[in-house]
């Protein structure tokens, strides 16, 4: 038997933005999903995912993967195990996609290159949900902290590792999709408006990624809060996400936002280590609840 996972995600800076080429920063989380194949004496391919009812992701990796390398596959089974659910929005249909085609590389004894494996999960994820910027398939392949954009084949590593980060989840979960395609009208309504704030968020993740590698927090929470107000004029944040957000501001967070599509999911701060406690009881009193996560984790890896 062999067993691959991969991680989940955070979006830093610039979604929406992203999904028209511009640049994003993402982290990969140490909350992750793992695949295990192993061989079976019946004749098709099993898959069996105790946590969730959504098998696409899995089949499509299935199917990619064995037609890009030519194999097939009789008496598989394919079992996944996941840290979170897929309603806290970190990430779980491109960890899965990821952890599959990781797993099933390794099971038939090939060495896969991690750009070979972000190009298939890309497909695979594109074949079941449409569009999407890729940025969640790029942090489950390479880890990490990167710098993203679509056009890509192999993002930037940055030094994320000490980011003082604080997760809100709002308990409402976000529909990417529906999401993206406000925002798409929204653009087709008012281009230059709509292009103009892309522009400016762009702008903002080159400054952040700056900032996050000179460890200057207090500026990458500004940053955030600038972010922060673009995406409120891009109408994707809402009632729930301004709460926990202005009660992390006002417990004294040096910034926070939205992190993914909006509308629901979580909210980050960036906190100093002195008033973290803080912050996370003024998010839990306003309804949020504190997640705790380490950003920065490793990418797509054999565990056994
Ligand atoms: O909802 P999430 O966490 O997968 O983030 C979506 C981010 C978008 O930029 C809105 C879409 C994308 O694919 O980049």
């Amino acid at each position: 038997m062999v067993t691959v996972s991969a991680p989940g995600k955070l979006l830093l800076f610039g979604e929406h933005a992203v999904v028209y080429g511009h640049p994003c920063l993402v982290t990969a989380i140490d909350s992750r999903v793992s695949v295990s194949v192993e061989k079976t004496d019946s004749e098709g391919v099993q898959v069996e995912s105790p946590q969730s009812t959504d098998t696409r992701f899995v089949d499509a990796a299935i199917a990619k993967s064995l037609t890009a390398w030519n194999v097939t596959a009789r008496g598989l089974r394919l079992r996944t195990a996941s840290d979170f659910t897929s309603s806290v929005g970190f990430g779980s249909s491109s960890a899965v996609t990821v952890a599959a085609i990781g797993a099933l590389g390794e099971f038939f004894g090939k060495k896969i290159p991690l750009g070979e494996i972000f190009q298939l999960a890309r497909q695979a994820i594109v074949d079941v949900q449409g569009g999407g910027s890729g940025f969640d398939v790029a942090a489950a392949t390479w880890g990490g902290t990167l710098f993203y954009e679509k056009t890509m084949s192999k993002p930037e590593g940055i030094d994320g590792s000490s980011m003082p980060l604080v997760i809100g989840y709002t308990g409402v979960k976000a529909d990417t999709m529906t999401l993206v395609q406000e925002v798409a009208k929204k653009k087709d309504a008012d281009s230059q408006k709509v292009n103009r704030i892309f522009s400016a968020i762009a702008g903002l993740v080159t400054d952040a990624k700056a900032k996050i590698q000179e460890g200057d927090w207090e500026r990458v929470g500004r940053l955030m809060d600038f972010n922060q107000e673009y995406l409120r004029d891009l109408g994707v944040s809402s009632e729930k996400l301004e709460a926990l957000i202005s009660a992390a501001k006002a417990a004294g967070a040096w910034g926070a936002k939205l992190s993914g599509a909006g509308g629901g999911d979580c909210m980050i701060a960036v906190v100093s280590a002195e008033i973290r406690l803080e912050v996370e009881q003024a998010i839990e009193a306003s309804g949020g609840q504190v997640i705790h996560i380490l950003p920065n984790a490793p990418g797509v890896r054999r565990d056994a």
